[in-house]
């Protein structure tokens, strides 16, 4: 039969309405919004607005573009009845949600693509099944997060595209599974931090994009575990400065890090990249470049861009290249008579400088030093006055002297230092006054110095500075004047020292802390005397995790305008109720991994109106009281329980607004007292695991799934929501006639730890529109 002929028998028979045909000539059915190439199996609905996947697609279609429609979710399943598709476009759809599972069956998909959607979670298992993928667009969505396992079943991408999303920070071992990866593309977020292992078990891939993103270091521990990364574009990324073997690739032939702010580079940077043959280093603030050290293929060096000034110093980096055949592109912006000359054409011989007394003279005028610094004169990097065994950068305003062996501060940076770095030395002490000439000095580290005392005065005449770290020290009390003479000091780190006390009245010398780190001290108290209040009304987040809390006094916390609290990993034995009424701006409050073994009633009165996100995991708690929750109600969008010796759970359904539950690894006892859980966790649409401890014949099951809810007695629902119910009852023992016989538990004890968000059947959306139908209704 003829494809035409086939396509006019297909028309004739649905206008006839003749459905049963022989097995032999398949009628395709072509839903009414779509449009069907029955020769080439594909079908495409663009932009009707759809907001379900049409269910009469015919099944062995094998394209599927759905661009433009108003999906919002996909839920579980969604794509279980065209199993033979390679292509599926759902660009433009609305989608905010892609459920675990969504994707399952799928095991043919090649491309998917879910460009322009509003996705902003990646969660565990959204892609799997998709075991034969090779490419997959995520681009322009709103991904913030990509929990661990999110990829682990893509073992045949190729190409992974995460441009334009709103990454800060990817975790590590992010892309795990991904092991045919050649291309990843991240350019396009908001990305900071890589954490070390975030690249981890990506041993095939060959090309990264990190361009257009936050990173102000080169990441390099990160990069290392790239072995067969060929081409590297970390371009648009502010970073001032590479250092000594930043890059540290193997296989590396292209580099791109154009665009950024760099006003150094160090000539040992590439030497960990040896094949190395194109660099582009243009548009960024280089003044000159020394001769680079590693690479012996060099093709091209590009400095377009920067403002290279066209001196002796120079004529190393234009010797070797001459020498090694590299070209050099861009041109020189000075000395006057040379402006504009193509870094190319000029010659070695063009390439001097004045004498050095000119030069020295020149410097003087510009920079008022300090004295007792030492200058020295070998490059003019080094010809202004810096410290031994410091580097200063004039140009980015930075100094450090980073784990140097110093044992006294060093003095005489250059007086427009802006950021000092001298962590990892060994001061023990820090003497009044220990930091002269640094008046512009914004952000100080001081983090790893062995420092158990600060003398008052220490940071005197340090008048612009507002970031202080002193992490990870051997303090055990502050000095009440230790920080006079910095009232700017914003953000301020004390965690990791042992400090046995709130530093209440040191603090009262900083009117304008904003963020206070004292996690990981010996803090076994918060008293009155801590006078939050007063010494510090401007404090917006108070960090005091995991130091030896065990009592909370009632006006210790009286802090307006605190809004992020952490307490957990203390030794507290109840939720510190009568101190938060003083907090009443209180979103964030962390008491995870303490031993609180029972919540009241009124826990977070004083409170619900401020309350967004409760952590309460691994705490030991048994019980809950029922109307703890009650007084939360809107507000709380996340609320984390997990880890605790709860059998039973309060009704949820007070808390409209959460956006994220964690209810996981409490042994629930799934009898009728767990009915209003039950009944929530059918409705609400978020992702839910609780999971059945008790009775032993239904450990491991899922309330939601569970039978035994429907024999229970309405008496414990309201009247009105008992009417709405009953229907769905009895609709459910119909399609599950086996529904009073426990099902065999599937033994799978680690993977349901593991596992953050939960599964669902994937009848759950259709079910809570049926029953909001039937509420309406009624
Ligand atoms: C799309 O559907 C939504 C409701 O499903 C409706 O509000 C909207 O007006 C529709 N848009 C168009 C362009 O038809
Ligand atoms: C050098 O950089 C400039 C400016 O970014 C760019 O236009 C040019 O294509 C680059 N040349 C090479 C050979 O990469
Ligand atoms: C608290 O201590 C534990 C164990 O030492 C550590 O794993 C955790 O990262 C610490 N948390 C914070 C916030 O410092
Ligand atoms: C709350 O505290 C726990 C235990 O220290 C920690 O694991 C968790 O990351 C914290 N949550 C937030 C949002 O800080
Ligand atoms: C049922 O719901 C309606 C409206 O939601 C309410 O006015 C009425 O009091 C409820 N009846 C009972 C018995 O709760």
């Amino acid at each position: 039969m003829t494809n035409s002929l086939k396509i006019q028998f297909v028309s004739t028979a649905v206008i006839l309405l003749i459905l049963p045909l022989s097995s032999s000539i398949k009628a395709r059915k072509c839903p009414k919004e779509c449009s069907c190439d029955d020769t080439k199996l594909i079908v495409g609905c663009v932009g009707k607005n759809l907001t379900h996947i049409p269910p009469t697609i015919d099944e062995n279609t094998v394209k599927l573009d759905l661009r433009s429609n108003n999906l919002q979710m996909l839920s579980r399943g969604a794509f279980m009845h065209t199993p033979f598709l390679t292509h599926l476009n759902l660009q433009r759809c609305n989608i905010v949600k892609v459920k675990e599972g969504a994707f399952r069956a799928l095991g043919r998909l090649v491309s998917l693509n879910l460009a322009n959607n509003k996705i902003d979670i990646l969660y565990q298992e959204s892609f799997d099944g998709l075991s034969s993928l090779k490419e997959l667009h995520l681009d322009h969505n709103r991904i913030e997060e990509i929990q661990p396992g999110a990829f682990t079943q893509l073992g045949f991408l190729n190409m992974l595209v995460l441009t334009h999303n709103q990454l800060v920070y990817i975790p590590n071992m992010a892309f795990q599974g991904l092991q045919n990866i050649k291309w990843l593309r991240l350019s396009h977020n908001s990305l900071n931090n890589l954490a070390p292992e975030a690249f981890t078990g990506l041993f095939t891939l060959s090309r990264l994009n990190l361009d257009h993103n936050e990173l102000q270091f080169f990441p390099t521990q990160t990069m290392t575990r790239l072995p067969e990364v060929r081409r590297l574009d970390m371009s648009y990324n502010p970073m001032t400065y590479l250092g000594e073997e930043s890059v540290f690739m193997a296989k590396l032939t292209h580099l791109y890090l154009n665009h950024m702010s760099l006003q150094d580079l160090s000539d040992q940077a590439f030497s960990q990249a040896p094949v190395l043959s194109q660099v582009d280093l243009s548009h960024n603030q280089l003044h000159y470049l020394e001769r680079l050290s590693g690479p012996k293929d060099l093709i091209t060096l590009n400095l377009t861009g920067n403002p290279i000034y066209c001196n002796c110093f120079m004529r190393p980096l234009k010797e070797w290249a001459t020498a090694g055949g590299v070209k050099l592109l861009g041109a020189c912006a000075g000395p006057p008579h040379l402006d504009d000359e193509p870094l190319q054409a000029v010659t070695s011989l063009d390439l001097r400088c004045r004498s050095r007394g000119e030069i020295l003279k020149e410097e003087d005028g510009k920079e008022q030093e300090s004295k007792g610094s030492i200058p020295t004169t070998a490059t003019p990097k080094q010809s202004v006055k810096c410290p031994l065994n410091c580097e200063c950068d004039t140009e980015a305003h930075h100094a450090t002297c980073e784990g140097s062996g110093h044992t006294k501060v060093p003095r005489g940076f250059p007086i427009k230092t802006q950021l000092l770095d001298l962590r990892g030395n060994h001061f023990h002490f820090l003497r009044a006054r220990s930091f002269p000439g640094t008046s512009q000095v914004v952000s100080l580290h001081l983090e790893f110095c062995k420092i158990h005392e600060i003398e008052g005065n220490a940071f005197q005449g340090m008048k612009s500075l507002l970031y202080l770290y002193l992490s990870d020290n051997y303090l055990t009390s502050l000095d009440p004047r230790a920080f006079a003479g910095v009232p700017d000091l914003t953000y301020l780190h004390l965690e990791g020292n042992q400090l046995v006390q709130f530093p209440g009245s040191a603090l009262s010398l900083t009117p304008n802390l904003f963020v206070l780190h004292l996690e990981r001290n010996s803090i076994s108290k918060l008293e009155p005397s801590g006078l939050l209040s007063s010494v510090t009304p401007t404090l917006r987040e108070l960090y005091l995790s995991n130091n030896t809390i065990t009592v909370i006094a009632k006006a210790a916390l009286s802090s307006a305008f605190i809004e992020t609290l952490h307490l957990d990993s203390n030794q507290l034995t109840e939720v510190p109720t009568d101190a938060l009424p003083e907090a009443p701006n209180l979103e964030e409050l962390n008491l995870s991994r303490n031993s609180i073994g029972w919540v009241g009633p009124k826990a977070f009165q004083s409170i619900s109106q401020s309350l967004r996100r409760l952590y309460m995991d691994h705490m030991g708690m048994e019980k809950m009281s029922k109307d703890v929750l009650l007084d939360l109600g809107p507000g709380l969008k996340v609320l984390t329980l997990r880890g605790n010796q709860l059998k039973v759970l309060p009704d949820l359904s007070p808390l409209t607004g959460l956006e994220m539950v964690d209810l996981q690894d409490n042994p629930l006892l799934c009898d009728c007292a767990l009915e209003p859980l039950h009944r929530w966790v059918e409705n609400v649409r978020l992702e839910v695991t609780a999971t059945c401890d008790l009775p032993p014949e239904l450990r491991g099951q899922q309330v939601r799934d569970v039978p035994v809810f429907t024999a229970c007695p309405k008496i414990i629902a309201p009247s009105n929501e008992t009417a709405a119910v009953e229907p769905r009852i009895s609709k459910m023992q119909k399609s599950k006639p086996s529904s009073l016989k426990p099902r065999k538990v599937k033994a799978r004890p680690g993977r349901a730890k593991i596992q953050k968000q939960p599964k669902k059947p994937s009848q759950m959306a259709k079910k809570t529109e049926n029953k909001k139908t039937v509420n309406i209704t009624n």
